[in-house]
């Protein structure tokens, strides 16, 4: 039967995760591997996303990749049973943008409403308030806001009645202090602003550029307050940053073997993880198969499947699998080390550094 004055469907959400871009704030890292799989308290980024959006009861699920990041995306993820969902992979050949990503799910996501959610985000409230406020105020796009102290390096909304205005991306006389979370919720109607757009003077078609075209066209686009905390984890800080946050919460489970060592604090050191002579003093994770001897690993500290820690200390820092640390001399702190990477001292003449670096590393020496 033909529909009069149809209204965009808001029941059976689907969910749109951006998992492609550059990553180039996250170089080295992302030279070889996708930002959205680096691990926060040992649970990749990415994961957090799709569970929350389980959370809140969206299954049918498609995920943006990129072509050098996409099959490790993929093989992390899978069709999506280990999280209760249906996962769709959509394959964007270029980082073209925020709304050129939303473009190339088109097919994906029909004439469906949807949760569109930046791969590398975290946000600790979840979605399920967003979603009921979408179903029950019916709004063409609902995007979160925070407040923020520097307005200035976000995308900006400007309010007036309880309704989005106006958007500035990265503005340099902010009106406002309410930075755009990389959580939005849109009708159908994104693809057609998204069409009509131009692209920045970055050459990227901007998502703020299309929800402006549909404040301009007379869609209501409504604000919503994002409760708890939201990170970004684009660059290293704020990943170490999500670490920190993520491990405040977790709950105290120690399943490895422990010998003579003393853990202090709440701490999660998963079954076939061995420690001899060491301290752990929590927050912090230690995933299956590492092994620390007589090492200290101190608060904040997510460390990864099979690691090796040996006569060093580590600190608010996240270590990925397969990595050996041995010897350091110093207490290591806020860093970021990469799979299956060697860092050690060795003893012998002449007291040199012998390093194999790759591309935009970074090494801080005492
Ligand atoms: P950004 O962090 O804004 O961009 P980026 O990943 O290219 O990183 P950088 O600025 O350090 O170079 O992207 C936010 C999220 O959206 C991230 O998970 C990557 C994803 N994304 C896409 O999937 N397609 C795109 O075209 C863009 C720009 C980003």
């Amino acid at each position: 039967m033909m529909q009069l004055n149809a209204q965009p469907a808001r029941d059976n959400l689907k969910g749109l995760i951006l998992s492609g871009g550059k990553g180039t704030r996250l170089r080295p890292i992302t030279h070889t591997s996708a930002k959205q799989l680096v691990p926060v308290a040992n649970k990749p980024v990415l994961f957090y996303g799709i569970e929350s959006m389980v959370a809140a009861g969206i299954t049918d699920i498609g995920i943006i990749i990129a072509p050098e990041t996409g099959d490790e995306i993929r093989e992390a993820a899978g069709e999506g049973s280990q999280f209760g969902a249906s996962i769709t992979y959509v394959p964007q050949a270029e980082p073209l943008g925020l709304a050129h990503a939303v473009l190339t799910a088109e097919e994906f996501i029909g004439d469906s409403s949807f949760v569109m959610y930046l791969g590398d985000n975290l946000l600790q409230g979840g979605l399920v308030s967003l979603t009921e406020t979408f179903k029950s105020n019916s709004p063409d796009a609902l995007i979160l806001l925070t407040k923020v102290p520097d307005p200035e390096h976000f995308g900006v909304a400007e309010l007036k009645d309880g309704k989005v205005v106006q958007l500035a991306e990265k503005p340099a006389e902010p009106k406002t202090d309410l930075a755009l979370v990389g959580v939005y919720m849109f009708t159908s109607s994104i693809f057609d602003a998204a069409r009509a757009i131009e692209p920045s003077a970055r050459g990227e078609l901007e998502i703020t550029d299309a929800i402006q075209y549909l404040v301009d066209s007379g869609k209501t686009v409504e604000p919503h307050l994002v409760e708890g905390w939201w990170k970004d984890t684009g660059r290293l800080e704020d990943m170490l940053e999500a670490n920190r946050q993520v491990l405040d919460g977790i709950v105290h489970d120690v399943q490895g073997e422990l010998i003579d060592c003393t853990i202090d604090g709440r701490v999660l050191i998963e079954k076939g993880a061995r420690l001899e002579r060491s301290v752990v003093r929590g927050p912090a994770v230690i995933a299956a198969g590492a092994k620390l001897v007589d090492a200290y690993v101190g608060p904040y500290s997510s460390i990864g499947e099979n690691v090796v820690v040996e006569r060093a200390e580590i600190e608010y820092s996240i270590v990925l699998a397969d990595s050996t640390i041995t010897d350091l001399g110093a207490r290591m702190e806020a860093s970021l080390i990469g799979k299956h990477s060697k860092i050690a001292r060795t003893n012998g003449m002449p007291r040199t550094f012998r390093m194999l670096v790759g591309d935009n590393c970074e090494i801080g020496l005492v």
